[in-house]
């Protein structure tokens, strides 16, 4: 039973599919991966040895790399002002020329994979293939939202009217755009919320997490090469009084926010305390995402979807599966299998191609995940724990673990790493499990594992959340393929990378015309 996440001798150019099933039903038009030809021609078709050479060459100067100075409430306020002085002439650029500027931002994103990713994994201790993960998420935003700047946004849409009159309707850019992202993703969500805001016609504030500013500071250069006039898009850097400052400013028109319930609800009273025009605020949060599994379940499928959707990138996606309700006749099968895979796993350097789980984001995280993980402990069963190897001292690493709780009720936030907490259930109490996680609040994901359709249509159809996984895992959604974002607790909508994105960050105005 081997539940590696990669294999350690592929290719790497096989890592490239390998994350996500994107084929599976046909990509959306055009296509948004790295096709074949494109990966030749951005020097993609080599071994695992040259790649990790040329990353750890990158990382080697990484030290002496300038981390962008942290940014003063007065830089915000610069920032806001200039951005809403070239907002109009972004917008009047039109969705075809913002859409090849954004796609000159893909090639130069693509040509600048190596660097990037070591980026990724020096900064933000991401694992190699979910730095290529990321990547290719950060190419299929700008690619996806490109296209749908041309069609949205390509000229006025006309409506029906009497004769003698002509009516038109035409999206616009709201004016200036905070997007605040978070350190979990500080490529791919730092440039999907900035280059929706851009594609609908924009100009954008961008605040990088402070843990990850570097490679924000890095894809804020590429964007600008090619072609966002550097007036239409900042980035500053820092805390909460950085995020204060940019969502209390008068001169700003939407918020786009990725990050914590507890921010979001703090940005949404900050923004309901302003005076002046009432301003959207696009919010993606967290989750209690629940994983339901029945015992007509394939156990092998389920352990390896368990594994990844807990415990790939150290739990620390918003998507990642935190409470596992399992049916009693399937429970104890589940659990000897999923803590024979745990034991699998490789726990180790980011560097290292063959890691499974690299560390945490830094040592306030590890922190609050031991106290949770000694908090619960004493009031549930631990199922396993993996050992940190040897070694790591210098690494803040975080070993995944399970609990088998007798009450779903002492999980009550979302937990953000890889603990998994493990709930049994009889078949005849289905009811009060789809109560329990409608109850929570949360609604981001939901995985269900059944062989029965009438099962998981149950289920599926009780449960309000924004993205369902049935028999397979329930992280990495595709952009175009599986639009990401939740409801209640976990956000606002819309949904990242779908097809109705863009218009939450524009505006509509209709012209009627007596002929
Ligand atoms: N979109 C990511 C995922 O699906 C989480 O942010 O895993």
């Amino acid at each position: 039973f081997v539940n590696h996440m990669v294999d350690e001798d592929a290719p790497i150019d096989s890592l490239i599919q390998a994350p996500h099933q994107v084929c599976r039903g046909g990509l959306p038009e055009p296509p948004l991966m790295f096709a074949p030809e494109r990966r030749a021609a951005v020097g993609w078709d080599l071994s695992e040895p040259d790649v990790r050479a040329m990353m750890e060459g990158h990382a080697a100067a990484r030290p002496d790399h300038p981390r962008p100075p942290t940014s003063a409430p007065a830089d915000v306020n610069h920032a806001v002002d200039a951005a809403a002085a070239a907002a109009g002439s972004w917008d009047r650029l039109g969705g075809e020329r913002r859409a090849e500027i954004l796609e000159n931002a893909s090639d130069l994103v693509e040509s600048a994979a190596p660097d990037l990713m070591a980026g990724l994994v020096h900064e933000a201790g991401k694992t190699i293939p979910d730095a290529l993960a990321e990547l290719r998420e950060t190419v299929d935003f700008l690619r996806y939202y490109a296209v749908q700047a041309r069609k949205h946004f390509g000229g006025d849409m006309v409506l029906p009217g009497p004769a003698g009159e002509s009516n038109r309707l035409r999206l616009k850019g709201r004016g200036v755009f905070a997007a605040i992202s978070p350190w979990n993703f500080p490529l791919a969500i730092f440039v999907g919320q900035v280059a929706a805001a851009l594609a609908a016609g924009n100009a954008v504030v961008a605040k990088a997490a402070p843990q990850t500013p570097r490679i924000a500071a890095r894809a804020v250069d590429l964007l600008h090469q090619a072609g966002v006039p550097r007036g239409v898009l900042h980035l500053v850097t820092g805390g909460v009084e950085i995020g204060q400052a940019l969502t209390q400013h008068p001169g700003l028109t939407g918020v786009s926010f990725t990050g914590s319930t507890a921010t979001a609800q703090a940005i949404n009273r900050r923004l309901a305390a302003r005076s002046g025009p009432i301003i959207p605020l696009i919010a993606e949060t967290g989750g209690i995402n629940a994983l339901i599994a029945d015992s007509s379940a394939l156990p092998e499928q389920l352990v390896d979807d368990i594994i990844v959707s807990a415990f790939r990138s150290a739990g620390q996606r918003c998507s990642s599966a935190r409470i596992l309700f399992v049916q009693n006749e399937a429970a104890k099968t589940v659990e000897r299998l999923l803590a024979g895979a745990a034991a699998e796993l490789r726990l180790g350097s980011p560097w290292h191609l063959s890691t499974d789980i690299g560390p945490v984001i830094d040592a306030a995280a590890r922190d609050r995940l031991q106290a949770h993980a000694d908090w619960i402990g004493h009031r549930a069963a631990r199922l396993f724990e993996c050992p940190i190897p040897d070694g790591l001292a210098e690494l803040t690493m975080f070993g995944p673990r399970a609990f088998r709780l007798e009450n779903a009720d002492l999980l009550g936030a979302e937990v953000f790493g890889p603990i998994l907490h493990v709930v049994h259930f009889a078949r005849s109490h289905l009811g009060s499990v789809l109560d329990w996680i409608n109850a929570s609040g949360y609604g981001l994901t939901l995985g269900i594992h059944s062989r029965i359709d009438s099962f998981w249509q149950q289920v599926a159809e009780n449960v309000r959340v924004g993205n369902i996984y049935v028999n397979r895992g329930q992280i990495g959604a595709v952009v175009g393929v599986q639009p990401f974002g939740g409801e209640g607790l976990s956000g606002t909508g819309p949904k990242a990378g779908g097809p109705h994105t863009l218009f939450r960050y524009a505006t509509e105005t209709t012209t009627s015309i007596n002929l």
